[in-house]
């Protein structure tokens, strides 16, 4: 078999890895450690690309879940509701860092660009700056006494601000939101009750027949003054929508005639009111309907 031609450069070529990155000779020169095998690689290219494979594994699992679990939506944000801003924990000792004098006021850039920008130049310098060939901490006093003097201070910062916050807390009295529906929700669950109150939470039911004449019975009977016009309910009397999954039509006559716990018999003053008793069947049996699900 004839080979097709082949040029002698082409043979010769050399990838990285199992990549399709050729093993260049360009302005970074890898050291030769053909001398050492499998003990040591160069960082360019070849570590770099393992660690893009990695990176790049990582990420799309990372882009999976969040795809595949939708982030859940919290309450939403009541704004008469006195709250004390705080920012995430981890983000609390930055936070406590600029409360103090010389990082606010009139010295904020020298808190904001100085200090960071001290600190961050320090890091980016560090590879410069910290050459030794040494690697035990303890052999290498300047960068292991930073290191620890930033963990304390950071420690100490979060710690300060979070005192500071309950301090804060109990002075106004106050509780924060979460917390306060999470007392809410424990309390209603030991009573049995449902815990979702968070508005937007409980699914919205529909009115079943909205232009049934049961609707002005609805209203010249007086169940609009407690149960509103909405039906949904205000002060102790309930929410009417969906009530026909609660009680059946026979229960709603007898809640009319004879009341139902807080509320008082119905049946006589929507008689005084004109309402007849066959209008007051209907509008048991159209309340009867109200159902959430069809
Ligand atoms: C004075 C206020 C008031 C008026 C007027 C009133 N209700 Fe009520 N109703 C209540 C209260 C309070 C409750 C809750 C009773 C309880 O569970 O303690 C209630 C409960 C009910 C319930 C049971 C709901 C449930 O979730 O268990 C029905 C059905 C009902 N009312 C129908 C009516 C009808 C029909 C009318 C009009 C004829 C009417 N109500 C007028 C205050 C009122």
């Amino acid at each position: 078999m004839a080979h097709g031609h082949k040029n002698n450069d082409e043979e010769k070529v050399i990838f990285v890895g199992d990549s399709r990155v050729r093993k260049g000779s360009g302005f970074i020169t890898p050291p030769d450690y053909t001398a050492y095998p499998g003990k040591s690689e160069a960082f360019i290219p070849n570590f770099l690309l393992k660690e893009w494979m990695v990176g790049v594994v990582v990420l799309v699992g990372i882009l999976v879940l969040t795809i595949s679990e939708p982030a859940p939506l919290g309450y939403p944000a009541n704004p008469s509701a006195s709250v004390i801003p705080m920012p995430d924990w981890y983000f609390l000792f930055l936070y406590q860092y600029l409360k103090y004098p010389y990082a606010s006021g009139d010295y904020v850039l020298l808190g904001v660009l100085g200090v960071s920008g001290v600190a961050f130049g320090a890091l980016l310098l560090a590879p410069f700056l910290d050459t030794g060939k040494e690697r035990r901490f303890y052999k290498r006093p300047i960068a292991s006494a930073l290191m620890l003097l930033s963990v304390i201070s950071v420690f100490y910062l979060t710690n300060v601000a979070w005192t500071h916050y309950e301090h804060e807390l109990e002075a106004s009295g106050q509780k924060p939101e979460h917390i306060q529906r999470e007392e809410e929700a424990l309390e209603k669950h030991e009573q049995g009750l449902p815990t979702s109150s968070a508005p937007g939470q409980q699914q919205e039911v529909a009115i079943v027949d909205k232009d049934d004449p049961a609707m002005e019975t609805y209203k010249k009977a007086g169940c609009i003054g407690c149960h509103a016009a909405d039906m949904k309910g205000q002060g102790n009397a309930p929410s009417l929508r969906g009530v026909g999954d609660k009680h059946s039509q026979e229960e709603i006559v007898t809640i009319v005639k004879e009341g139902y716990n807080g509320m008082p018999p119905m049946y006589d003053q929507a008689i005084a009111q004109g309402v007849t008793d066959d209008e007051i069947i209907h509008l048991t049996e159209w309340l009867a309907k109200q159902k959430a699900e069809q």
